[in-house]
């Protein structure tokens, strides 16, 4: 047997186990029907040992009995632990710096100081975002977001003024639950820009806004940002972007995330950070001389990302063809969809797996456009369909109602891709 190829996959969420599962079931056997006798070995790096379904973190936050944290923190192992050592690898770990030149990242394993130089044949960075608030993304200790969580469970039920700062769809989402469930507490949103949802068609802002004001009783103030915060045992006073300064019971920062790509060079990023592409396949752009053969990125930090777990179900197919694409090619030597003549292996090949197997192609990126449902507790909310007015009771029937928990097995175990 060859030397396995070495894929390390950065990041383990949504868009690294996704990706984790895809390659073990669609790509990699597509791969070694080409040539049975290549091997490969991942290396997953991550922090976290659960899988975050932080999507539904609005409810989870309530209480524990509306959606148990155990429905929303599930161990990895659960869905990984079926491949073998010499298949996948799993370092508990941040990656740290990365040496294009040599193709080793540096990862610091949690809870060490000592580093390690992983070297990899392909790379896929799928980092995502960390936000100020470890309850919608780990933080460097994933044990916060567990923290953050039961904190709130303690906290909800005696706050009577609840201050949000975000106008995305997870200051809605949160504003909404708190509403429903502690409907004597006095919620104020604070946008941050001119209208809610602003990165959405405009449409949607103005009915989320009359959606919070008349079935939730939020108060929505734009253009007032939070400054600064200051916590202390009987709640926190905010300082906000006109030189005025709020108290209230409970502050809960609902802002967006930073992308995680403090290991890699400026040149590789965008003016947000997120990791620069070269090509429609996802293949990462480097800074035009580093070596950027084979490495690819995913999810919430790829740049102009859509930064939703739904644009995956395009992406991954996607980035995990131009990894195919550029493997056949060099190590096996065959062009994206060529249909040659089989040559003697080739011809073994078919006559052991009964047809002719085909080079890889590209995979066209065809993410569903304009598309959110944004629940505003658990009987209705605002929402879009590609494009198309979506009606408050199917945004209940289809998100608000259970905050989409039947996705988790499926994207723990690698069921939602069909091989
Ligand atoms: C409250 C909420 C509701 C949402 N609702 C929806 C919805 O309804 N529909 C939808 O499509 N999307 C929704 N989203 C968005 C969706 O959750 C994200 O798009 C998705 O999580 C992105 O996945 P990711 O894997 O790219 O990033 P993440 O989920 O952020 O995962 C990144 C992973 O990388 C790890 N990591 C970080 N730094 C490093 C490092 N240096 N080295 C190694 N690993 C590292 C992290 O620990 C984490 O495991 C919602 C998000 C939130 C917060
Ligand atoms: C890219 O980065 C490398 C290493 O830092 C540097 O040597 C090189 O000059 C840079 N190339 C360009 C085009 O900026």
């Amino acid at each position: 047997m060859s030397t396995p190829h070495e894929i390390v996959v950065l990041g383990g969420n949504f868009a690294g186990i996704g990706l984790v599962h895809y390659l073990f079931k669609i790509t990699i056997p597509s791969l070694q029907k080409l040539d049975p006798a290549k091997t490969f070995h991942i290396t997953l790096v991550t922090p976290n040992t659960d899988l975050f379904f932080k999507i539904g973190s609005p409810r989870a936050l309530i209480n524990d009995k509306q959606i148990p944290e155990s429905k929303i923190l599930r161990p990895l192992s659960e869905g990984l632990s079926k491949y073998k050592p010499e298949q996948l690898t799993l370092a508990q770990a941040l990656a740290t710096s990365l040496d294009a030149s040599k193709r080793t990242v540096t990862i610091t394993p949690v809870g060490s100081e000592t580093t390690k130089d992983l070297p990899y044949d392909s790379l896929f960075i799928a980092t995502g975002t960390t936000s100020a608030s470890p309850l919608w993304t780990f933080h460097p200790d994933p044990s916060l977001t567990s923290t953050a969580l039961k904190a709130l469970h303690t906290s909800l039920p005696t706050a009577k003024t609840v201050l949000i700062a975000g106008g995305g769809a997870v200051g809605i989402e949160t504003a909404g639950e708190i509403a429903h469930f502690y409907p004597s507490a006095k919620i104020t949103l604070l946008s941050g820009a001119a209208q809610l949802l602003p990165n959405s068609p405009p449409v949607l802002g103005p009915r989320a806004q009359s959606y919070l004001e008349t079935h939730a009783k939020v108060e929505v103030i734009h253009n007032l940002r939070v400054e600064a915060s200051d916590l202390s045992a009987t709640g926190a006073t905010v300082t906000l972007s006109d030189g005025s300064t709020k108290t209230t019971d409970l502050y809960i920062d609902a802002t967006g995330g930073k992308a995680n790509t403090g290991f890699l060079k400026a040149d590789w990023l965008d003016g947000t950070k997120r990791v620069l592409t070269r090509d429609a396949y996802f293949r990462v752009k480097g800074n035009g001389s580093d070596d950027v053969e084979g490495v690819y990125v995913l999810g919430d930090v790829t740049a102009g990302s859509a930064n939703t777990a739904m644009v995956l179900d395009a992406q991954t197919p996607t980035v995990a063809s131009a990894f195919a694409v550029d493997f056949a090619r060099k190590a096996i030597g065959v062009e994206a969809g060529e249909k040659k003549n089989p040559g003697l292996l080739g011809g073994l090949v078919g006559l052991v797996f009964g047809k002719k197997a085909a080079a890889p192609s590209l995979v066209e990126f065809k993410p569903m456009k304009d598309t959110m449902l944004v629940p505003v507790g658990p009987g209705g909310g605002v929402g879009l369909i590609m494009g198309w007015r979506f009606p408050s009771f199917l945004v209940a029937k289809v998100k608000g109602k259970n905050f989409l928990l039947e996705l988790v097995d499926p994207l723990l175990t690698g069921d939602k891709w069909k091989a």
